[in-house]
């Protein structure tokens, strides 16, 4: 119970499709472990079933709905939180959405709408959490950026690997302006993971048809332990990040990969 009597605000809490993603994943593994989640989605649906899973095996959750891009849906949603459970201790970050493209096929606009779901959102939930953790003593920051974040995984993700990459260093600056005031910030950098996600919005750079099974053996076959990540390895990071067990870390990232970045 490491995580016992902590509050996790947890962005981006849902399944972009019927399966176990990351967010879900470390709802449920937080949960395990004590903590009290404010399971937070554009998808109210999406957010309820992870608040499911958990109310399943006896824990506390509250699903919400909010665009953690925008800021007003997002100061409702915690103040939401703080008024139910008292403030909050922990902050994940891990919605986050991108488009396949390069230069050409990437439009102003594209850049525009990632750059507000996987860094923006940062700014808007950072300024309004910390308050918080403050009054409580410190608090754990989390935030999910990706491979793609710091190598190019052979197909253009231009805007993604862009924002990801922003979001590693936007961490790395929350850390030291309050590494004397009781706080930690790291990144978790998932390599290709296996979620419901990837069929859905990366599979055509892996199948010319969309093939599962060919998309599935050729990330299989990237890595170097010969198969993808579990959401439940990388939620296991996460959760280590976010405790106690953590408490020297701050200001870096914790690659969560099967060797894949270490290959070239
Ligand atoms: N799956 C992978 O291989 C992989 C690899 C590296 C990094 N990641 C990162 O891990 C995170 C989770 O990935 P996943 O594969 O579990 O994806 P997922 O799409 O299944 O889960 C993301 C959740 O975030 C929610 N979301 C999206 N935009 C939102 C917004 N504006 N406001 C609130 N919620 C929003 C979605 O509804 C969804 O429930 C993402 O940030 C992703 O970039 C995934």
């Amino acid at each position: 119970m490491k995580l016992a009597n902590k509050v996790v605000f947890m962005a981006g809490a849902g399944s972009s499709a019927p399966g176990w993603s990351i967010g879900k994943a470390t709802c449920v593994t937080l949960a395990r472990q004590g903590a009290s989640i404010v399971a937070v989605d554009k998808h109210l649906q999406a957010a309820e079933e992870s608040a499911e899973e958990i109310r399943k095996t006896g824990g506390i959750a509250l699903a919400l709905q909010a665009d953690v891009a925008d800021q007003h849906s997002i100061e409702q949603a915690v103040a939401r939180a703080i008024s139910e459970f008292g403030g909050i201790d922990v902050y994940i970050a891990n919605a986050g959405i991108g488009k396949i493209g390069g230069i050409v096929e990437t439009e102003t606009a594209d850049m525009d709408l990632i750059y507000q779901v996987n860094v923006q959102s940062l700014l808007i939930a950072s300024k309004l959490i910390i308050p918080s953790m403050l009054q409580r003593g410190g608090g754990a920051i989390v935030t999910i950026s990706s491979v793609a974040g710091i190598r190019y995984l052979g197909y253009p993700h231009l805007a993604y690997s862009v924002t990801k990459a922003a979001l590693i260093q936007f961490t790395r600056m929350i850390a030291q302006e309050y590494a004397g005031r009781g706080i930690r910030a790291n990144t978790v950098v998932p390599g290709l993971i296996d979620t419901p996600r990837v069929q859905k919005n990366v599979s055509a750079a892996f199948s010319s048809d969309n093939n599962p099974d060919e998309v599935r053996s050729k990330r299989n076959q990237q890595v170097p332990m010969q198969r993808m990540g579990t959401a439940w390895e990388v939620a296991n990071a996460i959760a280590f990040l976010a405790s106690d067990d953590a408490s020297y870390i701050t200001g870096t990232e914790l690659v969560v990969d099967g060797g894949l970045t270490g290959k070239f």
